[in-house]
């Protein structure tokens, strides 16, 4: 029982209120003599577990930005050709991914990347993209809109178009006073910061508010543990990567990025090096998040694997070896290491498929049919 109400209280969410009300004041010190500061985004909330987050000084979160970032977000204006919209490879029935192995732009040509889910962006690496070399989201907003392969907008062209726009005016003005590349960045960046998934069945189960079932719970274990044959504990060592509430990894630095195993050294890409230029850096990429993992179909940077099946046989005999892989996957086996012996985990099937089961529970319905996160231009007719 006692525990029960220990659960309760725990949900009782981080209401930002005093966060809201630095907000304001930074927004009104910022607006400096515009006369009416944009409102605070009141009822921002995450749960407690999520540890703290950063909204940048620059750009509190406000009604009028997120409103206006949802927008920008899902218009197809925001494309050189106008038919292509942030939301074209990130769609929110799929957590903000595509389906596809890599993602297709303006030009018709297929990327080098899969499309990444847009989640709990406040929390874990702020270094953004497979390699994170966008250090902000403010940062990452105007890459695609500008790169040829994606969006082929060019940004002075795109300001002139939205001037044009009598509602924008209005919703930039508002927001920042401003219609701006800067401006239109940090209205997308809000809007991303809104994207808070916290009603999974696994959140709900750390609630206190519902069981797993014992294949579930038999997955999770497995999940977060990291083996040990001393002590006959068996584990996946997925949360090893995987951490902080499944988002990944911690904001520090390059914390969040690693070499999982995918290529061996000659076919190793380059990864977190291209940012860094450290060549210890070669082959490691951002560990993604999980949440909502049984919708974000293919997996990994580059799309290679269709299903968690796959993804599972990777971890547990598919790792290939290279000076960059990380050690804790090079050491984590649920057997004695034999000399010369492939790196394995040697999970029986029953492991692999349970752990699935766990990663199923990740899934937030609520969150990819979440209204104020879906297509502000559709008019839902009765
Ligand atoms: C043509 C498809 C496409 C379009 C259009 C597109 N993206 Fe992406 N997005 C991707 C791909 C692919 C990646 C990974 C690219 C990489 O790592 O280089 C990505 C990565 C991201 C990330 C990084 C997420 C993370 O966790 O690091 C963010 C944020 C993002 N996109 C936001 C946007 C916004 C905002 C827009 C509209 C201005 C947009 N995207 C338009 C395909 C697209
Ligand atoms: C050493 C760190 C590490 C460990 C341990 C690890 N992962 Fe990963 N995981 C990563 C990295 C890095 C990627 C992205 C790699 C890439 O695309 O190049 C990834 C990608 C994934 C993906 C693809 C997600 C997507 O959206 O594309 C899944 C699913 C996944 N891991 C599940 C697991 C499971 C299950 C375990 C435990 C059996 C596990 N991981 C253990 C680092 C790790």
């Amino acid at each position: 029982m006692a525990e029960r109400r220990d659960a309760r209280r725990g949900r009782t969410a981080v209401v930002v209120s005093l966060a809201s009300a630095a907000f304001a004041l930074t927004g009104y010190l910022w607006w400096g003599n515009h006369e009416l500061p944009p409102t605070p985004l009141a009822e921002f909330e995450a749960p407690f577990v999520f540890g703290r987050f950063n909204v940048p000084a620059d750009n509190p979160l406000t009604v009028e930005a997120v409103q206006l970032g949802r927008r920008l977000f899902y218009d197809p204006r925001l494309s050189g050709t106008n038919a292509l919209s942030c939301a074209t490879c990130h769609v929110q029935a799929l957590a903000f991914t595509d389906g596809k192995r890599t993602a297709i732009g303006a030009s018709g040509r297929p990327l080098d990347f899969n499309s990444m889910s847009l989640t709990n962006l406040l929390w874990g690496p702020q270094r953004f993209f497979w390699n994170g070399r966008a250090a902000s989201l403010e940062a990452q907003a105007l890459q695609p809109i500008e790169h040829p392969d994606e969006m082929d907008q060019d940004l002075d062209a795109l300001l002139a178009e939205l001037e044009t726009d009598a509602q924008y005016v209005v919703l930039f003005e508002r927001a920042y006073g401003e219609i701006s590349q800067t401006a239109v960045a940090r209205a997308l960046a809000s809007f991303e910061r809104t994207l808070v998934s916290a009603n999974s069945k696994y959140d709900q189960y750390l609630r206190g508010e519902t069981k797993l079932t014992a294949e579930e719970e038999h997955g999770r274990k497995l999940f977060m543990a990291h083996p040990d044959i001393k002590v006959s504990l068996r584990g996946g060592n997925c949360i090893d990567c995987h951490s902080q509430f499944l988002t990944s990894g911690f904001s520090t630095a390059y914390d969040g990025f690693s070499n999982n195993g995918l290529d061996a050294e000659e076919e190793l890409g380059e990864g977190l090096q291209v940012t860094t230029g450290d060549p210890a850096h070669r082959g490691m990429f951002k560990v993604p998040t999980l949440r909502n993992v049984e919708l974000t179909a293919p997996y990994m940077h580059d799309g290679r694997f269709a299903t968690l099946e796959e993804v599972l046989a990777h971890y547990d005999h598919g790792i290939k070896p290279s000076r960059t892989l990380s050690p804790l996957i090079a050491e984590a086996d649920n057997r004695v290491k034999g000399v010369d012996q492939d790196i394995s985990l040697h999970l029986t099937v029953t492991e692999q498929r349970d752990i699935i089961a766990f990663l199923r529970t990740l899934t937030d319905r609520d969150f990819v049919a979440n209204p104020a996160f879906a297509n502000p231009f559709v008019v839902s007719t009765p």
